[in-house]
């Protein structure tokens, strides 16, 4: 990572010497251009000056213009030289400036005239005939104030160019290395921490959490350790629980039939009798757990929600449960209150209603059971009543987890850890109030799931 953000930056780096370079060859090329245009600009005004200078109906130079014209030319650095059409030389820059005073060859910068290889010859014409020739080469100076700001100006344009790649190139190796530390350090972090969980080290966590992206996924990676070490602790203590709740009945089953081989008590039907009751727990315990396993395994598999006639559905399970309920001697109602339609999973609020009723019916020695229903918003409700005996604050904290059973019970502990996972798949939660000695009131409330298009219906 970070050596990918170098070589990106790095790429940067050398797109902006690149571009800097063809920009200033470009630029020095264009000046360049302008030189040589003024040059011939100079060249083509001289032609002109010097043609005009000559007089075609006398069939002579005036040469009064000619010297004019070439010690214009000395000024523009251009040493001339005039011939006609023989070739004989008719007027030249060392003899115009030869007649200039010392001092104004002084000014002019061009003492001891000399030029610059050879000469350029340009045909002279007047009236479309040629005249002669104008020979030209650039006259050797010191370098003038007008050359002095040019090599400046060129100067300046390769300092800037070179100041500019240094601020480009600079600003981005300052941002590859910023990026680095502040980019890859957290990725890096992260990569150990899923490595060190990947080997089995679950209470790694990290920090700098925060609102920015970084910072979210770190929370999102303490919250997935966070899930697997609650998983891991889970499994751990239901592989313990489950293992102590199978020793008692196998023991309990070991010793009666040794006992029966020995011949200490008898193989008779009391005795096949209690060990098929300890088959029977043993049965009941599995189906438990299966139950639980499916319970927890259902929040990656969800059924779409059905249509349910509430009232109707919960008379059906009174139905089936109601001999239990007489056979002791306690009532089982359902408080009256509008029917309704909620669109849920039927069978897994079966079975949540189920555990709920058995509780009751088990914990109630006098009275009975009420069965309240109602809607609160997107939600509905179901409440299971009884004047059963109630539990302490205590059993209170602990009656959702796994194998908690109160002393008299002759369950598992299993039944309110299946109902509470069964209404957390389905979106709902279950809450408890109970006064000991006066009954406990269970609270199931689920979301109604009633699809826009029902409502509508309904309405009309
Ligand atoms: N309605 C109730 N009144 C009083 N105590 C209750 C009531 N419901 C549950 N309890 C207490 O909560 C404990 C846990 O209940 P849970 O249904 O999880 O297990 P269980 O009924 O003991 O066994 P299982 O349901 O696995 O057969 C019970 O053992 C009991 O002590
Ligand atoms: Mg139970």
């Amino acid at each position: 990572m970070r050596s990918k953000l170098f070589f990106a930056f790095f790429l940067v780096i050398a797109l902006a010497l690149l571009s800097n370079l063809i920009f200033g060859e470009k630029i020095m090329r264009d000046f360049a251009a302008y030189e040589k245009g003024t040059r011939e600009d100079h060249i083509y005004w001289l032609l002109a000056s010097v043609e005009n200078s000559y007089n075609y109906d006398e069939g002579r130079w005036d040469m009064k213009t000619l010297d004019n014209t070439l010690h214009w030319a000395a000024m523009l650095r251009l040493d001339c030289k005039v011939e006609d059409k023989s070739g004989r030389l008719v007027a030249s820059s060392s003899q115009v400036v030869s007649r200039l005073s010392e001092g104004m060859q002084r000014k002019m910068q061009i003492i001891g005239l000399s030029g610059i290889g050879p000469y350029e010859s340009y045909p002279l014409f007047r009236l479309g005939r040629q005249i002669g020739f104008l020979a030209v080469r650039d006259i050797a100076t010191e370098s003038t104030l007008v050359e002095r700001k040019e090599r400046a100006f060129k100067e300046r344009g390769r300092q800037f160019l070179i100041l500019s790649f240094a601020i480009a190139g600079g600003g981005a190796l300052f941002l590859a290395i910023v990026f680095s530390q502040f980019l890859s350090r957290p990725v890096r972090e992260l990569k150990d921490a899923s490595e060190a969980l990947a080997r089995g080290n679950l209470s790694v966590r990290l920090g700098g959490t925060g609102p920015d992206e970084i910072g979210r996924l770190k929370a999102a990676f303490n919250s997935m350790a966070e899930a697997l070490q609650r998983e891991d602790a889970l499994r751990k203590e239901l592989t313990s629980n489950v293992a102590h709740e199978l020793r008692t009945p196998l023991a309990i089953m070991k010793a009666n039939i040794e006992a029966m081989l020995d011949g200490v008590i008898e193989a008779d039907r009391q005795g096949l009798e209690s060990l098929r009751a300890e088959l029977d727990s043993l049965t009941r315990l599995i189906g438990g757990i299966e139950d639980l396993t499916k319970a927890e395994a259902s929040f990656f598999k969800k059924n779409p929600p059905e249509e349910v006639l509430l009232r109707e559905f919960l008379e059906g399970i009174m139905l089936g449960m109601m001999p239990l309920f007489t056979d002791r001697g306690l009532a089982l109602e359902l408080a009256p209150g509008p029917e309704f339609v909620v669109f849920t999973e039927p069978e897994k609020l079966e079975k949540v209603l189920r555990n709920l009723l058995v509780n009751a019916k088990n914990h109630t020695r006098q009275g009975g059971v009420v069965l309240r229903t109602g809607r609160e918003g997107a939600m509905f409700y179901v409440e299971i009543e009884d004047t059963g005996e109630g539990m302490t604050p205590e059993q209170l904290d602990r009656i959702f987890d796994r194998f908690f059973k109160g002393r008299e019970s002759k369950g598992f502990g299993l039944g309110l850890a299946i109902a509470r996972q069964l209404v957390e798949v389905m979106g709902g939660s279950i809450s408890v109030k109970s006064t000991p000695g006066k009954g406990s009131a269970f609270r199931v409330v689920l979301p109604a799931n009633t699809p826009k298009t029902f409502l509508s219906e309904a309405r009309r």
